[in-house]
Order: C-alpha cells, then structure tokens, then sequence
C-alpha cells in the first residue's frame, strides 16, 4: 500500500474555500464543489489525532509498488490561487481539436484569461464559436493569438506544429511561456524542426486521455491525470507554471516525467494495450472462432462484449487479480496457465514497438501520413475497413440487444 508523506494544508484550504465561495459562480463552482467533496471525504477516512487535510490531501510522495514518485493535487491550487497566479497572463489556445477545446474551456470555466487562435474560417473556427468564443474578443487568427497571449499552448496537430513552426517561432518572445501537450515536436525535433528559442520556458502538460474526456471530467467536479514536465527552463519557475496550468486545464493530479519519457511511453502506449494490439488481439480470437464454426454472435460476445461490459471494469476498479478472484474457478485455472504464453509470445513484439518508437520510425511514419493534403480522406478509407471487419459489424448487432440501448449512440 501506498506510504503517505503528508503537509499540513487544513488552515489555508478552509480560508481559500471560504474565499471562493463568494467568488462568482462561473469561476468557483467546480472548484467549491470538489474541494468541499475532498474535505468530507477526508473527515470521514482520517483516524483520531491527525488532521483531515494531512490525512487525505496536500499527497506529495506516494510509493508506487516500491519507488517512490511526487504527485501534485489539484487540492494544492485554490480557485483564488490558480487565479491570483495567472492574474497577468493570457493563456492563448493554439489548435481547437479534442484537447484544445477541453483544455480552454475548463480553463475559461476556472476564470483564466484564455483566447484561442485557429485558422480563421476552419472547422476549428466554427466549433470555437459554438463554444461562445468571439471574433475578435476571445478568438484569433493563430499569429494574432500568439501576438496577444504571454502562455502560447500549441495544440495543433502534432503534423500541423511541425508544418506551421516556421511561421509561428519568430513569435514567441523572450517572456513567453511554450506550453505543449505531447513531447513529440520538440523530442524528434530532427523530423519535425521544432526548435523552440532559448530564452522562454518551454513545459508540458500531457493528459491521460481524450480532451472530451478531460471536459467531461472538469464538469463532473472530477479531474483527469496527467503528466508534467520540463524541457526548457529560463525563469527558475517552469515546473511550478506547468503544474499550475495542469490544474487550469483540469487536471486532478500530476506525476512528473520528461518530455522524452512522455512522448515514448505514450507513443508506445497506443500502438500498443491501448489500441492496436488490443485491436490485433480481438481480430485473431475472433477470425479462430470463427474458423471452427462459431456464430459471429458467439464469437463477439466471447470476444470483446464479455471483456468491455463485465471484465475489464473490474481490472479497472481492483486490478487484474481481483478479475480473476471474480470468475469460475474454471476460467482462473486456464487463464492462469495461458497469461505466461501470451506474454512470451508478445514481448519479442513489445520490444520492436518500443524501439520503433524510440529510434523515430513511428513519428516519420506519422508526420508523412497526417501532412498530406488527403489524410483525412485517408484516414477515413482505412477506418471504413475497420468499421466493415465481421467482428465489428456483428458486434453492432450485439450492442443493439443490450437493454439500455440507444440507437442515436450508432
Ligand atoms: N487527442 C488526444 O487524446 C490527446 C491526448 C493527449 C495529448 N494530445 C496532444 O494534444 C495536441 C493536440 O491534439 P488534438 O487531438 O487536440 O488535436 P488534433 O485533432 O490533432 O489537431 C486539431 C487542430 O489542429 C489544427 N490544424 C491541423 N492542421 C493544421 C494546419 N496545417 N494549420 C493550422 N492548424 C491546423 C486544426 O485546425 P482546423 O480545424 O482549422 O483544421 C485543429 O484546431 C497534440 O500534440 C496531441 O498529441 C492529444
């Protein structure tokens, strides 16, 4: 279990709480919300003799099955000192795509001063406007953005960064802050000429998760992990401004990494459980079952409806023992046996990913496919096969069985 070393919070977030909740409630809400909900639930937990916050809150070095990380809560930044703290800044929102539009929003919703800059006209353009961003006031072209913003957050594709540095560098002056969400530009910087200047801090904040997910969680008073890091640091305060701006975009908490360790992990990452191995793996025990006769219906819910509505959820809420605990003794006995098989077979191939991904094939690869003109019709040609594979089409059917169906959802 995780060893505890605690600070002594309780005084300053009572104070800071009673202050925001007479701030208006655009700009306290979740904040209030949250911190109220973390203050409950630490009286309730706290054995007598040590103080509620020390018990739950103000958690700075955990021990992760053995090594001992910092994490930075959200708890640590009050919504007055989130807002005392960038009172002389504007963040400016480069890139309206999944991130750029959670990331500013909840930003805006903590009452920072946020502006975004797109293309003008795009589809990022209209979309930011749906959001109640203005022409002119809250919205920009991107140069004009960068012109007026002090915290320049590039969150254009990690193609478009690479396409349009050349363009957007001589703009970010000496006192700007360069804010990323992914340490591919600037790490295979041999690929994609992102070579930021040397006199402005240059951080990372990289959520652990879709930007709709990084909305959804803020609006829900929860927050998505994240990590931080530094690349360049010329104010002495990089770290402590990248922490900060993990909490304004929504964050719960933060674990500290470097932009390499952020950009391999994560590339690794999605190619790999995340994704296209999970993707891999579904498509062979399904093609097998098949081949001996099993229905598509058979094969589905054996394959991915089983895992996805009953046993992947209980890895995620108690982990992988737990599943097993919770299944036939039958199911533990040959799972049991099988885990070491696959593993042997697939670590030969999670060694190729990885160094793939650390010798910059993966991002050479990805900076030709997402810079054509065509990659979206691209893109859409291939995941229209994805979408017509037997497995998935069945499985359409499945879903349409379930109780709480919803067709709109299709
Ligand atoms: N998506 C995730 O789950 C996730 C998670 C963590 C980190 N990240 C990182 O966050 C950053 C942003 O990712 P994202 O998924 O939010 O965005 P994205 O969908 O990859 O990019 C969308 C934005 O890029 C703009 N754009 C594309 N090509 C452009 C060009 N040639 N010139 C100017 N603008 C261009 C688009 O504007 P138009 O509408 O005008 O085309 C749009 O605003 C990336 O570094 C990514 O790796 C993403």
């Amino acid at each position: 279990m995780a060893s505890i070393a605690a600070r002594s919070a309780s005084q300053s977030l009572r104070r800071s709480l009673a202050k925001a909740a007479v701030r208006p409630a655009t700009q306290s809400a979740k904040y209030s919300l949250l911190a109220r909900a973390a203050v409950n639930r630490a009286s309730a937990a706290t054995p007598a003799g040590v103080s509620a916050v020390q018990g739950a809150r103000g958690v700075k070095t955990l021990d992760f099955a053995g090594t001992k990380e910092t994490v930075y809560e959200r708890s640590d930044w009050p919504l007055p000192k989130l807002q005392e703290y960038f009172k002389n800044d504007t963040l400016a929102m480069i890139g309206y795509g999944s991130q750029g539009h959670g990331q500013s929003l909840n930003a805006r919703d903590n009452g920072l001063n946020v502006i975004v800059g797109v293309r003008e006209g795009g589809e990022s353009w209209k979309q930011a406007i749906g959001d109640g961003w203005v022409p002119g006031e809250t919205l920009f072209p991107i140069e004009e953005a960068i012109n007026r913003g002090t915290i320049i957050m590039n969150l254009l594709s990690d193609a478009a960064q690479s396409q349009t540095w050349p363009e957007l560098a001589p703009l970010i002056t000496k006192g700007k802050t360069l804010y990323f969400s992914h340490g591919f530009s600037v790490v295979y910087k041999e690929d994609t000429k992102v070579v930021p200047p040397k006199d402005v801090d240059v951080i990372l904040v990289a959520p652990k998760g879709s930007g709709r997910t990084v909305r959804t969680l803020f609006k829900e008073g929860r927050g998505i992990n994240s990590s931080i890091a530094v690349w360049q640091d010329v104010t002495g305060k990089a770290k402590e401004k990248a922490i900060a701006l993990g909490v304004a975009v929504g964050s719960g908490y933060m674990y500290e990494t470097t932009f390499e360790k952020e950009v391999y992990s994560d590339l690794y990452g999605e190619r790999g459980v995340l994704m296209g191995a999970i993707q891999g793996l579904f498509l062979a025990q399904y093609q097998v079952l098949r081949k001996n006769g099993h229905t598509p219906s058979e094969a589905f819910n054996e394959t991915v409806e089983e895992a996805t509505q009953s046993l992947y959820p209980l890895i995620g809420q108690k982990g992988m023992d737990y599943m097993y605990n919770a299944c036939s003794t039958t199911a533990r006995r040959g799972a049991l046996d099988w885990a070491p098989i696959f593993e042997k077979a697939n670590l030969p191939i999670f060694e190729q990913l990885y160094e793939s991904v650390r010798n910059g094939t993966e991002t050479r690869k990805s900076l030709e496919f997402n810079g054509r003109s065509t990659y979206r019709e691209d893109l859409a040609k291939e995941l229209a096969v994805i979408d017509n594979q037997e497995i998935w089409r069945a499985g359409k059917v499945v879903r349409s069985l379930r109780p709480d169906y919803k067709p709109e959802s299709e």
